[in-house]
């Protein structure tokens, strides 16, 4: 970009432009709105169960009749849709639960769609909320110790999606971060005759301590290990762009960076370089930072929020997940 400075200081006098609200709004160079906005959830199996998760304060894991009651915050407060993710009754090493056509994602996806056929149901497709090791894939013993066994995996997560589009999942989101399984999702997809569902893939996604919350929240802490041999490594960027347009390469409609504010750089990169509908993931620790800052007294919570969720939409990003999503949406006026 050419940016061309007319003039220098007196005749320049930016401050001009910032003396009342009206001029400000008129040279306001970014949008924020709540039709931007998803809201992520976390569903369980229960009836009337809205269980408080301690490191992240207003968010619940809610049985289905519970969230249907979120639900209808969310289109009252005027969001487009939500993302889904699934606290399953049992795990085991096939991670059976995240394709059980009556698994708990299948079932939240139902009773969504038949209540509030208006709403865009996001599903996150991944195994490590339903596998009893944690991981995202699944888990060979090797003599140098386990690894995550990536092709097999890929037959899982298809398998995940169909049942996601089956259930009526209007975007499949994968998370998983498997090589090659946005491209076995899509034909996976395509071969059951879900051809025009859109594939939202976490693209760039790094290994990073920001998810801590969220393992709490949905369960999902692996039991042993990292996953810094699936998840990025947050000192790559290049490596982002590698992967952003690969996931492109097999078909992804929407391309995700995770997390969000400690890679704005990475966003504006891909924005940049792909122009193509990229969404950011305000993850749980972004979330969790400004509530507790707010509940200590040090921040103020709602223009810390607005601030935080605007530098994302100025460094790129189209769409924002974000546990804030309603709480923003009022603040925004709907
Ligand atoms: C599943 C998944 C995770 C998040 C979204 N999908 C956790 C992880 O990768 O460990 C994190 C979301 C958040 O922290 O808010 N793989």
């Amino acid at each position: 970009m050419n940016i061309v400075t007319p003039a220098a200081f007196p005749v320049a006098r930016p401050r001009r432009l910032r003396q009342s609200a009206a001029l400000r709004r008129l040279v306001s160079e970014t949008s924020l709105s709540a039709g931007q906005l998803i809201l992520p959830l976390f569903v369980r199996t229960g009836r009337g169960e809205r269980r408080p998760i301690s490191s992240m304060p207003g968010v619940f894991q809610l049985s289905v009749d519970e969230l249907l009651k979120e639900a209808e915050t969310a289109v009252a407060a005027g969001l487009p849709g939500v993302i889904l993710f699934g606290i399953p009754s049992r795990k085991d090493a096939k991670a059976s639960g995240a394709y059980a056509p009556g698994g708990i994602v299948q079932q939240a996806v139902r009773a969504l769609k038949r209540r509030f056929p208006e709403l865009l149901v996001i599903t996150d497709v991944c195994l490590c909320e339903y596998m009893s090791h944690g991981h995202c894939g699944i888990v060979r013993e090797r003599p140098g110790g386990a690894t995550i066994a990536n092709d097999p995996s890929l037959v899982l997560l298809a398998r995940t999606a169909v049942s996601h589009a089956e259930a009526g999942a209007d975007i499949i989101a994968p998370s998983d971060m498997m090589d090659g399984r946005v491209a076995a999702i899509r034909s996976a997809l395509d071969r059951a005759g879900f051809v025009e569902t859109p594939l939202m893939a976490y693209a760039a996604k790094f290994a990073s301590a920001f998810y801590g919350p969220f393992r709490e929240a949905a369960e999902s802490a692996p039991q042993f290990g990292d996953r810094r041999s699936y998840q990025m490594d947050p000192a790559n960027s290049d490596e982002a762009l590698r992967e952003v347009a690969l996931d492109l390469q097999e078909g992804a409609d929407i391309v995700m960076v995770k997390p969000a504010l400690s890679y704005l750089d990475i966003l504006w990169r891909v924005k940049s370089t792909f122009r193509c509908p990229t969404a950011a993931y305000a993850v749980s620790g972004e979330f969790s930072m400004i509530k507790a800052a707010a509940e200590k007294g040090w921040l103020d919570e709602r223009s810390a929020t607005l601030e935080a969720l605007l530098s994302i939409r100025r460094a790129g990003a189209d769409i924002i997940l974000t546990y804030s999503a309603v709480e923003a949406a009022r603040w925004l006026g709907g």
